[in-house]
Order: C-alpha cells, then sequence, then structure tokens
C-alpha cells in the first residue's frame, strides 16, 4: 500500500510503521538532494506553523523555521513567557486557537500528555519536538545519517547507545531501531536502562521486523563490531542539577573515548550524538562539571577526542535534522 502521510502527527514513532519511516526518511534524502543542486520547488507556500517551544532548543527550532522558510511557509516562535499558554490557557483551548490559524503545530515540553492534548484538539497536524517521554524528529534525523553513512540497508547495520538509556533519546532509538529490523545495543546501568514498558514495546515490534534488542550493563560487549555508537547527555533538560553527581558516578564507565570506540573492533564505525555535547570545557556547564570533577577533564558523555575525531558525524546528524523535519511537513502538509 502506498504511503500518504498528509494529515498525520508525529508525537513518538510509536504509531508509524517502518514503511512510513523509510519513507519520511527518502523523501529528505530527496529534498536534501534537490536544495543542494538547487532544484528545491516551494511545495509549503501559504502555509503558516506555530513552533511551540516550553523547552530551549538550537537545532530544532531551527531546522523548522529553515525547512520552513526553504519551502516557503511561514512560521511563528511561541514560548511561554510571551503567550497565554499553560498560566492562562490551557492546552485545548490553546490547541483549538492554534488550530484555526495554523496549518500544523510543533510543541516541545515536559510532557508527553501534553502534545498528545494538543494533537487532540488542534485538528491539524502537531509534530512532537521533544518530550521527556520521545524525541521523534531527532530519530528521522539518525536514520537518514546512519543510511548515509552506511553502504548497506539500515536493517543489516548495528548501533549500540551508552548512557542514560531511560531518556526521550534512549527510548527513542531502542524504538527507531526495532521499527527499522537493525540490531541494537543498549548499555547502561540497571537503574538507567529502557524502562520494561518501553522495552516490552520495543520487543513486540522487534518481533515483526526481525530487529535484534539487546540491553547490557557491559558497555564493551555492547560496542563489538557495531556500526554506530550513540550517546546523549547524562543529564536532560528539565531534570535537576543535583542529578549530576550521581550520575557521573554510574555512568563514567560508559563514556565514549578512544578506547570505547577500538573496542568496536570496527574501523568504520561512526560516533553520534545528538546534540548538544559535553565534550570539553567550553560551556559553562561543562566547564563547572570539570572543575568540579577532574576525572571529567577530557569530556564528559564523550571525550573531545572522539567527538573532534573523523569516526564523529554529529554535524552531518545535525544538519539532517532540517532535511527531515522538511520531509515531515511536506509530507504531512503539502
Ligand atoms: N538535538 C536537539 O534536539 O537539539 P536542540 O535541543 O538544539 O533542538
Ligand atoms: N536528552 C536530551 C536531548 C536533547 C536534545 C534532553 O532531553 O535534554
Amino acid at each position: 500500500m502506498a504511503v500518504n502521510l498528509r494529515g498525520r502527527s508525529l508525537l513518538s514513532l510509536v504509531e508509524e510503521t517502518p514503511a512510513e519511516i523509510r519513507y519520511l526518511v527518502e523523501l529528505a534524502l530527496d529534498l536534501k538532494r534537490a536544495k543542494i543542486s538547487g532544484q528545491e520547488r516551494r511545495l509549503l507556500v501559504g502555509k503558516s506553523v506555530a513552533l511551540v517551544f516550553e523547552k530551549t532548543s538550537t537545532r530544532t527550532r531551527s531546522a523548522f523555521e529553515v525547512a520552513a522558510a526553504d519551502q516557503g511557509a511561514h512560521t511563528t516562535f511561541l514560548e511561554p513567557s510571551s503567550t497565554q499558554m499553560g498560566h492562562k490557557e490551557s492546552v485545548r483551548d490553546t490547541a483549538r486557537v492554534l488550530g484555526r490559524m495554523y496549518d500544523a503545530i510543533e510543541y516541545r515540553g515536559a510532557h508527553q500528555e501534553t502534545v498528545e492534548e494538543l494533537a487532540r484538539y488542534a485538528g491539524v497536524p502537531v509534530y512532537n519536538g521533544l518530550t521527556d517521554e520521545w524525541h521523534p524528529t531527532q530519530m528521522l534525523a539518525d536514520a537518514l545519517t546512519m543510511m548515509e553513512h552506511s553502504d548497506r540497508p539500515l536493517h543489516e547495520t548495528s548501533f549500540a547507545y551508552l548512557g542514560d538509556a531511560r531518556n526521550n533519546t534512549g527510548h527513542s532509538l531502542l524504538l527507531l531501531g526495532a521499527k527499522l529490523g537493525m540490531d541494537v545495543r543498549i548499555a547502561a546501568p540497571e537503574a538507567l536502562q529502557p524502562s520494561a514498558e518501553v522495552l516490552e514495546l520495543c520487543r513486540g515490534v522487534a518481533e515483526g521486523t526481525g530487529a535484534r534488542l539487546t540491553v547490557t550493563d557491559d558497555p564493551r560487549a555492547a560496542v563489538r563490531g557495531v556500526d554506530f555508537v550513540h550517546t546523549d547527555v547524562w543529564v536532560s533538560m528539565g531534570e535537576p542539577a543535583q542529578a549530576w553527581d550521581e550520575r557521573i558516578d554510574v555512568l563514567l564507565p560508559y563514556r565514549v573515548d578512544a578506547a570505547l570506540m577500538a573496542a568496536t573492533g570496527n574501523p568504520r564505525s561512526r560516533f553520534m550524538h545528538c546534540l548538544p555535547a559535553f565534550h570539553d570545557d567550553r560551556t559553562t556547564v561543562g566547564a563547572e562539571l570539570v572543575a568540579r570533577r577532574p576525572e571529567l577533564a577530557g569530556g564528559v558523555e564523550v571525550t573531545d577526542e572522539v567527538f573532534e575525531s573523523p569516526a564523529s558525524i554529529v554535524f552531518d546528524e545535525a544538519e539532517n535534522r532540517l532535511h527531515t523535519i522538511k520531509a515531515l511537513m511536506v509530507a504531512t502538509l503539502a
């Protein structure tokens, strides 16, 4: 059956079929090539997209704004301090107002329930630009990036994810890999492994796609032979700063350093990170962490050596946020 995503929301990737995910990634590649070769056609002229950000963002916001501009659409950036949302107006009322004016709504914030409620009431496509639970637009970019950096189809490739594996990125990567039939290795201490609920969901998906899912507390075993090594920050947006010390204590063995990349035994293994990353002391948080915990000199979740190495494809991954978010808007709105 032909894939048709017109009018659809993207809330988590739970609802999307493997064919729909592949369709979005392939469309993104087409749009990327069209932009690079100067042949992009503007398919979203006259469309307006509301960008609601209750958490900070560099990539996601920029990707939506530039993708919309490339396609001839208009965006409005909305955040809590300059809108009524939450404090003076409920989510469902906001959804019905925005749905009367905009063709689609992007939402980034803490609660998955909020983005789902927006989708229930807006009457237009709603895109999850990150919640505490899921980060689906990041997954489209990660899939495109892995596809571009592999000479095999994704269902014949493997990746490991190390670190906080029960955050939005960890859960989303597990689900993405399950949907695309990949060999997925998750390495984290037991308390930070994927939730039983998400693991059960992904194991069910894997039965139908042939994906292999491994969850372990052994980082070296996890990375053996893999094509891609992913990680993410150890403390996510919205978590208390006090969480850092405890996370550092348990996650230090999962830091992606040169020895861990070598433990893949695969010279072509590539490093990925959704970014932003703490790989040096050039950020206020990074500098403060390194000053307090000298064992972090060289990098927190990834060392600067790996981040800056030829194996690192993090900026290809960041760029692909643009092309994949554009594909999402084109597929659902054009
Ligand atoms: N990866 C990602 O979502 O980046 P931003 O937080 O900058 O949007
Ligand atoms: N897990 C991170 C992802 C940032 C893009 C966070 O939620 O802060």
